[in-house]
């Protein structure tokens, strides 16, 4: 019987010293400050220094260079090697070297996403160049006031096997691509005078699963701090007691003294309201610790409580924060201050009646996403984020689990503050890799400092309400192993008491091999028949789908006759949108909405995928995958006929078909079944295909209907194909008979003996004329925020035109840019970067951004030949 389960955890939840809102104020001693501007670029090693750095072998680079463990000191067993590692003068590293001819550009940087798509590249990995070495510098000025000051630099993510140098000499860097992690720069630092940061990056071929990204791929900061600070992630706020009346705050905080002189500080705790946009609201209470010690060049850590009454809890659809300041005074002079942002709310995972969060059932409509942003690549944008989070909460879906690593902390901060929880995951293998070069060349040597690293920088955040110790790891099936299981267990209760770990398991066995007994919380990956099983086997074990699904479809795309084929793919490449295929480990969405409604106890499931993403071209991954795919040695024999007569030999795909969203965030007809279920008090029925098929005519075109309703009636052109109530276990309404004629299908649904909801799709003209929407028309001259402006072929009274992929062109004026354009097509291999595009299946995105710093009037216009142009107007301010 596991410990976890039934047992209440409560938790109160640190946002870093974070965000840009977050950050101390000007009178705070403690400074964060983004290192994200003004970097030059160069793609591979330069000439002189090639074979210097033997770090292309990952096992060797892990041995040279040994680093300095800052965010965990205590760990750090291995000793900084002495001048640089490799050997010999690397002329990047130097100070004097001249880069002025390397590009400049400002970080998050992806280099994969620039292209080009080339066929011969991996369609695994998207089809893009995001591996190889690169250098990234920055020229940086410190006063020469901060003299005494230590001086760090924090990188949230690097894209692979950073190495660091501060004015030519070896600073320390962090090879897992995913994990944060900061070095000290102080001891190589020039006060009041001119620095150069040299950073090399090192990624693997061979090393994903998926579209990795290749660079520093998020944000970057500059930290300073008095001698005496709170450490790196030194905050940790828990709440011991929770009930509506009252609640208990407890705030660790770890100390380091970094100077030579033993000290005694005071230790301030004030906790205060937190307002959705970030600003300080009541204060609530406070606490004061006098008198810790401190000896020299060594740490300490205090702990103290508040209790207060009335707390506002935190939920998913109220999400309230506070945030605790902690002010430290040494000898009456304030010498740092940090902010940690959290929630109170209760979880508890429960064996027979799911997940509770505040006492209450919640079920966990999640999704299972990868980090890439479609167009954006891998470069982290907290708009794009937030946007994401948006068109999954208008789907109801309310958990994300970020498979299969530590997520971008702005994924974190907006979960908390958009009411969404989270699985935070660590690895997609252990010792056992899944590709050559994996992370289980690092396993040995650093799976406790990243899993360590990823629990102490997340375990505040009140999202966070499981932490997962793998995906599909290898060693589920070997009980010889599972101490590694037991370990990262152990690891995660000793960092953070109050969450459940858990383990995304592919393999049946893991539920009754022992594996299950080294989680808190059990889940299976794609095994919607088994949780009733597992559940009796495993008394008080609480059980959820971890991975669920994995149906494919292209957005807009159906194919005929409609067969429950598994998998049934075409030779163009393309999944047809019926949702009912999915590779053979998988399922409809259909078949898990089952398994979670005969196991009522399930507490919910996280579907692969809510997005699609770069990569994983499943049913057409490589050359031959598509067709091991199918289970039909006909349906077999037949594509590989296909493939053979049109001489596509190589597959053209570079992202998935995963996705309920497609690649630029436009909803498939899949999204409507999730929010048919997810949201049942939302009125909202949903029609497939759309119905432009003047090859058809009088041919058999099936109507399905998503429905949060009961029932429905269809007509077509007026006349009533019959009304459909869902049965136990069905969740869509089918009309498998329809004949097709031109004209206006019509549904209404039923729920409860009352007219619910109505849907409409009707045969359009032909395309006429293009029509821009933008999900935002004012953005912030940040240099950061992003307007998605969706771009639609539609026909003279507006609808938009199904089977359309006509070219567009953009042109922008004014303050803005055109950072990406996409359309969700899998297949295709158009330049993010370009301002054209052809519209797939009616649409298209363009992602524009202000101009930093330029408030305005930017005006983007889209044109195709024969369409009248659209023009629309977005302000930056
Ligand atoms: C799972 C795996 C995911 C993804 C998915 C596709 O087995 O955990 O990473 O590969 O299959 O269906």
């Amino acid at each position: 019987m596991n410990s976890f389960t039934g047992k209440f955890w409560s938790i109160v939840a640190l946002g870093l010293i974070g965000s840009t809102a977050f950050a101390a104020g000007p009178a705070s001693p403690r400074e964060r400050i983004s290192l994200d501007a003004g970097w030059r670029f160069a793609k591979d090693d330069p000439a002189d220094a090639a074979g210097q750095l033997a770090y292309t072998n990952i096992q060797d680079w892990v041995e040279a260079t040994g680093m300095e463990f800052t965010t965990n000191a205590d760990l750090a067993a291995k000793k900084k090697p002495e001048g640089n590692p490799g050997g010999g003068d690397i002329s990047y590293t130097q100070s004097g070297f001249d880069d002025s001819q390397w590009r400049l550009l400002n970080l998050p940087h992806d280099w994969g996403i620039e292209g080009p798509f080339k066929q011969e590249y991996p369609g695994e990995t998207g089809k893009l160049p995001w591996w190889g070495v690169a250098w990234y510098r920055k020229h940086l000025e410190v006063p020469a006031s901060d003299q005494g000051k230590k001086i760090y630099l924090a990188v949230d993510g690097a894209m692979a096997y950073a190495t660091v140098w501060l004015n030519g000499q070896f600073v320390g860097g962090w090879p897992y691509g995913y994990a944060s992690w900061q070095v000290d720069l102080t001891p190589y630092l020039k006060f009041g005078a001119d620095n150069v940061i040299a950073i090399r990056l090192d990624n693997p071929t061979n090393s994903s699963r998926w579209y990795p990204g290749g660079g520093i791929y998020r944000n970057v900061w500059l930290v300073k701090t008095e001698p005496v600070h709170v450490a790196h992630w030194g905050t940790y706020v828990t709440t011991p007691e929770v009930s509506p009346k009252a609640a208990t705050v407890k705030i660790q905080v770890k100390l380091e003294n970094d100077s030579d002189t033993d000290t005694s500080v005071s230790v301030k705790n004030e906790i205060f309201e937190l307002g959705a946009d970030g600003a300080k609201g009541k204060p609530i209470a406070s606490l004061t610790t006098d008198g810790v010690k401190i000896p020299a060049h060594q740490s300490q850590t205090t702990e103290g409580q508040i209790t207060f009454k009335n707390p506002r809890l935190w939920s998913i659809e109220k999400p309230e924060r506070y945030v605790a300041v902690t002010s430290i005074e040494q000898d009456g002079k304030p010498v740092d201050r940090y902010e940690t942002p959290f929630g109170i709310r209760t979880i508890q995972f429960t064996a027979d009646n799911g997940f509770l969060l505040n006492g209450k059932r919640v079920p966990l409509n999640g999704v299972c996403d990868h980090h890439d942003l479609g167009a954006l690549g891998a470069a982290v944008n907290t708009r794009a984020l937030e946007r994401q989070i948006q068109i999954l909460k208008e789907m109801g879906g309310n958990s994300i689990r970020t498979s299969h690593n530590p997520p971008a902390p702005e994924l974190l901060d907006l979960c908390d503050r958009l009411g969404m929880v989270v699985m935070d995951e660590s690895f997609d293998c252990w010792k056992r890799g899944k590709t050559k070069n994996d992370y289980h060349l690092l396993f040995d040597d650093w799976h406790e400092k990243d899993w360590r690293a990823e629990l102490r920088r997340d375990r505040n955040h009140p999202c966070v309400i499981l932490w997962s110790i793998g995906n599909e790891i290898n060693e589920q099936g070997n009980p010889s192993k599972h101490w590694i299981a037991a370990e990262l267990t152990a690891i995660a209760h000793e960092e953070d008491p109050t969450r459940p770990t858990s383990a995304a398991c592919n393999n049946i066995q893991a539920g009754y091999n022992g594996f299950q007994t080294n989680v808190d919380v059990f889940g299976y990956n794609y095994k919607p028949t088994q949780y009733g099983r597992v559940h009796d086997a495993n008394p008080g074990l609480a059980v959820y789908g971890s991975e669920t699904a994995s149906c494919i479809s292209s957005r807009g795309e159906y194919f005929f006759p409609v067969s429950t084929n598994k998998a049934d793919g075409q030779a163009d490449f393309q999944m047809s949108s019926y949702d009912l295929y999915a590779p053979r480990w998988a399922t409809t969405p259909d078949a898990e909405f089952k398994g979670q409604d005969e196991f009522p106890y399930v507490a919910g499931e996280f579907v692969w995928t809510g997005f699609d993403y770069l990569g994983e071209p499943t049913p057409y991954n490589s050359d031959l995958s598509n067709l091991i795919n199918y289970t039909d040695p006909a349906e077999k024999a037949r594509a590989e006929k296909e493939l053979q007569e049109i001489g596509k030999i190589r597959t053209p795909s570079r992202s998935s078909y995963f996705g309920i969203i497609d690649l630029a965030g436009f909803k498939k007809d899949r999204f409507y079944i999730y929010q048919a279920r997810w949201r049942p008090d939302f009125r909202m029925a949903h029609i497939l295909p759309h119905w432009n098929w003047p090859d058809r005519v009088g041919q058999v075109t099936p109507v399905h209907v998503y429905t949060s309703g009961d029932s429905a009636e269809l007509f077509l052109n007026g006349k009533s194909l019959g009304l459909k109530k869902k049965g136990p276990f069905e969740y869509r309404l089918e009309w498998n008979d329809v004949a097709y004629q031109p004209g206006e299908l019509k549904v209404v649904a039923w729920k409860n003996g009352k007219k619910w909801a109505t849907d409409v799709m009707k045969t359009t003209g032909p395309a006429a004329k293009l029509t821009l929407q933008a999900d935002r028309d004012k953005i912030r001259t940040d240099g950061q925020d992003l307007s998605f402006i969706t771009v639609t072929v539609a026909d003279k009274k507006g609808l938009l035109v199904p089977r359309s992929k006509n070219h567009i062109q953009f042109q922008i004026e004014g303050p803005g840019e055109i950072v990406a354009t996409d359309n969700g097509d899998a297949t295709s291999f158009e330049s993010f970067q370009a301002p054209e595009r052809n519209a797939f299946n009616g649409l298209a995105l363009v992602i524009v951004r202000a101009k930093p710093g330029q408030p305005g009037t930017i005006k983007l216009k889209a044109q195709a030949d024969g369409l009248t142009e659209a023009v629309i107007c977005i302000r930056s301010w």
